[in-house]
């Protein structure tokens, strides 16, 4: 078996988007597409060579056949040593913990999260740092720009490994490591949450659960820890079995997706708790009987709560969340005097503030909580969270949201996603927006006076970098904002966003329908921009 240098040309589509490189699988499929990007994040990050590299996905179809151009790529260039998780499979956030808990030079995740998968899918890769967490900015772009000019790749001509059993084998002179996918993971939870209380909760009679893994990679995790580890009956965990178009579903946790499981919770005999998770395991939605918390919500509960959990309980230091993600938390750092930051979307720019211990909690609007146990977003740490809380406080979800709402307001909150519209208009509408938004200030816009209206902008506290461009923001003197932002993980056209929020602090308005109260404020969003005239589209694709 040799080394061989393979001659090669760039694509031009290299660019990673908020979380990675996503891409239908047919564009991954092309002769050398995914061993240019690989390619380019060793030569952009030479310390790989000598180093330990953990690679897994989200098993999703061209999972298995990317891990062996990986591994055959990784051995070429000299990388010391690989752990990968049996069948391929690790979850997002296991990833990162695996990268801290070993030490790792760093991790390659295939996943392109919550979009559909099968061969006429969506694939993805993305690269994570010695601190569990993903690429910075810069490097992304050091990445991305190696991508253009990449001439050659070093890959060796040994063929597959058997990726079923855990074991250690080597490939071309490089030990692989296959373990197991979940032990690692479900230990650190453990030690995180308390078990014993969960336990407690769950065999209470009465109390009833569902969660919803949406044949997507928490199966395994969710059946380990929720049924084993947790004692939960056999059935609890839903669409278990990760497959690779995840049973032709999207596997993104929203109350459109996870219809299935909204409806457990409905009725008199709706379960207590129930619990999505996307494809890759990053992100979650938690809903109560006959009730969804909302991410930001939720966000906004776990900072307020946090002291009542285990790995929290010495106090925690502050809270970030994405620019776009509603001002609940903020209201509570506030009272609690807690630090709190106002980021980008993407996680990515949580990592540092996470590092530095400048937060310990973090979210954004799109159900994504974690905290700085990993340098992911962690959805079964999320659900294990929230299950804690309703062990301590023997309160329902709805019960623990409500008392939250009157202590520290409710923000209503929604978001309209116009999706695969025509990427020159959507950067039409973006454009003209921004012209106008230096006139709105002080102006009075439905009622309520402009207070701010500009294009976002992040200077990192920590390293001082700058990163422009991050969505229009106008914000209301009553706290209320709407926000416009071109999506940067679609793969087809351009997904315009539009989050909109609106706080109520007086408990008599907070029973409210959330479509009702924000009827105003969407009709508002419409007009500014010119959705309708200017996408033809008379409705969003989906509301959360
Ligand atoms: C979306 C979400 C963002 C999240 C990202 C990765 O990105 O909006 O909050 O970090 O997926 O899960 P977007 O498509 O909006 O760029
Ligand atoms: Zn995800």
């Amino acid at each position: 078996m040799t080394q061989q240098k393979i001659t090669t040309t760039p694509f031009d589509d290299q660019r990673p988007g908020t979380s990675g490189l996503r891409k239908r699988v047919t564009r991954f499929q092309l002769p050398n597409y995914l061993e240019n990007f690989v390619q380019s994040i060793f030569n952009k990050v030479p310390a790989l060579t000598g180093g330990v590299l953990v690679i897994g996905g989200d098993g999703r179809y061209y999972n298995r056949e990317a891990i062996q151009i990986i591994l055959r790529m990784a051995t070429a260039n000299g990388v010391a040593r690989c752990i990968v998780g049996r069948g391929g499979i690790l979850s997002t956030p296991a990833v990162s913990h695996l990268i801290r808990k070993y030490k790792t030079t760093g991790g390659i995740i295939l996943s392109a999260s919550h979009n559909p998968g099968g061969p006429d899918g969506d694939f993805g890769i993305k690269f994570n740092g010695d601190n569990g967490g993903p690429a910075s900015e810069s490097l992304t772009e050091a990445i991305f720009a190696e991508s253009q000019t990449i001439k050659e790749y070093l890959i060796s001509d040994a063929g597959d490994i058997s990726l079923d059993e855990e074991y250690t084998t080597e490939l071309d002179g490089m030990p692989v490591a296959i373990i197991d996918s979940v032990d690692d993971y479900a230990e650190f939870m453990s030690q995180l949450f308390d078990f014993d209380a969960i336990r407690a909760l769950i065999a209470k009679p009465g109390f009833s659960m569902a969660i919803d893994s949406m044949h997507a990679v928490t199966g395994p995790y969710a059946k380990q820890i929720f049924e084993e580890m947790l004692g939960a009956p056999e059935g609890t965990v839903m669409n278990g079995i990760p497959l690779e178009d995840f049973g032709g579903g999207h596997p993104d946790p929203n109350l459109v997706y996870a219809a299935e499981l909204v409806e457990k919770t409905r009725g008199d005999n709706g379960v207590d708790f129930a619990a999505a998770t996307d494809g890759d395991g990053d992100r979650n939605m938690v809903l109560g009987k006959n009730f969804f918390v909302t991410p930001s919500d939720s966000l906004a509960v776990m900072v307020a709560n946090a002291t009542l959990i285990p790995a929290y309980k010495n106090g925690i230091s502050g809270v970030a969340r994405s620019m776009p993600t509603s001002q609940a938390a903020d209201a509570v750092a506030e009272k609690l005097g807690l630090n709190s930051y106002e980021t980008p979307t993407g996680w990515k720019f949580f990592g540092l503030l996470l590092d530095a211990d400048k937060i310990t909690l973090c979210g954004e609007e799109s159900f994504g909580t974690g905290s700085n146990h990993v340098r992911e977003k962690d959805g079964l740490w999320a659900v294990l969270f929230w299950l804690n809380l309703l062990a301590v406080r023997n309160e329902s979800v709805e019960e623990i949201v409500r008392s939250h709402w009157k202590t520290y307001g409710r923000n209503y909150y929604t978001r309209y996603d116009y999706e695969a519209i025509d990427k020159g208009i959507a950067d039409q509408l973006i454009a003209q927006l921004t012209q106008t938004l230096p006139q709105l200030v002080g102006t009075e816009l439905g009622g309520n006076r402009v207070s701010y209206a500009d294009n976002f902008s992040y200077t990192d506290p920590v390293d001082g970098s700058v990163s422009s461009n991050q969505g229009l923001r106008i914000g209301f003197e009553n706290g209320a904002r709407i926000i416009f932002r071109l999506s940067g993980t679609g793969t087809e056209g351009a997904t315009l966003r539009v989050y909109l929020e609106k706080i109520e602090r007086d408990e008599a308005n907070q029973q409210a329908e959330t479509a009702e109260v924000m009827k105003p404020l969407v009709d508002l969003a419409l007009e500014l921009a010119q959705i309708g005239e200017l996408t033809g589209r008379d409705a969003p694709t989906v509301i959360t």
